[in-house]
């Protein structure tokens, strides 16, 4: 078994995740590499006492990410902190020779993220890729094979989107996803939007043209400390887009959204591929559930299964029971692990987003600014 010694780059949400899934790691019976926390940083003291009270691996801790880059233990870094920091932060770990799994979206900005791609290319040593969990749910494993196994036929649409609902409350304390400083100037899109561009440019569905529209609902928000103050990102994006087909050069409509005022949709993660010989539904909603409608001529049926714990990386739960976001994140790191050691994937949508698929997410969130400023269809 190769272990893999991590440092950690911010402790907040992600930061947990990431380390209660390597905590259960004995989850995944076939892998022969595994992670280990060895150094923790952050600015805030108070997240610091969660590792420290649970993790016995842990050497360093620091509020200085660069005392932890400079750790010759640390072979590898998860950077989980605000977008305004991912240029730096991502560039210093690269240049320190350091594998990477940054957070989307992977620069607060277009600019920010060429800075990074540039860095990657000038350290062909280091292994990088980008967070996201979602093809990891089994119902989107299940459509990744459909994928690879072209049992679409013709591609007449398809519909990705990540939608939340807590910012319908006007009374909701602004934080610094909703802060243009921090979260950057694509609001929405940079916070949630990598997440439905996963699937899509896996299966080589790249966007041509983006027509925008986004939104900014809710203008001002509390601070927490009894003052109201701007809130300037944007809530909600709907992106119209013109797909590609890299395989067949056909084109297609592509919808992504990502809102954080969708009435009564706490996390939702959806994907629908309608094609000439098959089509799927699946969404967080219901997450067991991938629906399928497969058509060779006659009555037009579709099927409703159950998915339970099919999974790319083997799992010791048993097949029937039902997969979550802390299964997801835990196959995702597989996904990272196995890909760090063996230099290739299982299967195609077995992977963590690349640093190309995220040059083109940045890429397309611009032209979608763009796009919503001047009422026009854009060119990606
Ligand atoms: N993959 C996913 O599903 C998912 C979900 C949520 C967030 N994210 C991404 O993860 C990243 C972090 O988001 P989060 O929700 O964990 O945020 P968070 O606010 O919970 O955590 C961020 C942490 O970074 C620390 N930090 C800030 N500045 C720092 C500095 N200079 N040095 C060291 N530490 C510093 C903060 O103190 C905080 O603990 C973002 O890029 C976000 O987009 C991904």
């Amino acid at each position: 078994m190769r272990t893999v010694r991590f440092g950690l780059i911010g402790c907040g949400l992600m930061g947990r995740e990431f380390a209660s899934a390597g905590a259960r790691w004995c989850h995944l019976p076939e892998m022969d590499v595994r992670p280990e926390i060895v150094a923790i940083c952050d600015k805030n003291e108070k997240m610091l006492c969660w590792f420290r009270n649970n993790f016995s691996t842990i050497g360093q801790v620091t509020d200085d990410y660069r005392e932890l880059l400079a750790n010759s233990e640390v072979e590898a870094v998860y950077i989980a902190i605000p977008h305004h920091l991912h240029e730096e932060f991502y560039c210093a770990a690269i240049r320190a020779g350091k594998h990477l799994m940054g957070e989307k979206p992977f620069g607060i900005d277009k600019a920010a993220n060429e800075v990074i791609n540039a860095t990657i290319k000038k350290h062909p040593e280091v292994f990088v890729r980008c967070s996201s969990e979602f093809p990891f749910i089994p119902g989107l494993q299940r459509i990744g094979d459909m994928i690879e196994q072209k049992r679409f036929g013709t591609i007449l649409e398809v519909n990705s989107g990540f939608l939340h609902c807590s910012d319908l409350d006007p009374n909701k304390p602004i934080n610094w996803k909703r802060l243009v400083e921090y979260n950057g100037a694509y609001g929405c899109m940079g916070d949630l939007g990598m997440h439905p561009c996963h699937m899509p440019f896996r299966a080589g569905w790249y966007p041509k043209n983006v027509r925008a529209i986004l939104s900014n609902v809710i203008t001002e928000r509390p601070d927490g400390k009894g003052n109201m103050v701007p809130c300037e990102t944007w809530d909600n994006a709907t992106l119209f887009c013109e797909a590609q087909d890299r395989d067949t050069q056909k084109s297609f409509p592509l919808t992504i959204k990502t809102q954080r005022i969708a009435p009564g949709e706490k996390d939702t993660w959806y994907f629908e591929v309608l094609g000439t010989q098959a089509s799927v539904r699946f969404s967080t909603k219901n997450s067991n559930h991938l629906e399928v409608m497969e058509y060779s001529g006659g009555e037009q049926v579709w099927q409703k299964i159950d998915m339970g714990h099919e999974t790319a990386f083997k799992s010791i739960t048993g097949g029937i029971f039902e997969f979550g976001f802390s299964d997801a994140i835990l196959q995702m790191w597989a996904a990272f692990l196995y890909e760090l050691a063996h230099g290739a994937l299982p299967k195609k949508f077995a992977g963590c987003i690349t640093p190309e698929e995220v040059a083109y997410s940045h890429r397309l969130f611009a032209a979608a600014l763009e796009s919503h400023y001047n009422a026009s269809t854009v060119a990606i």
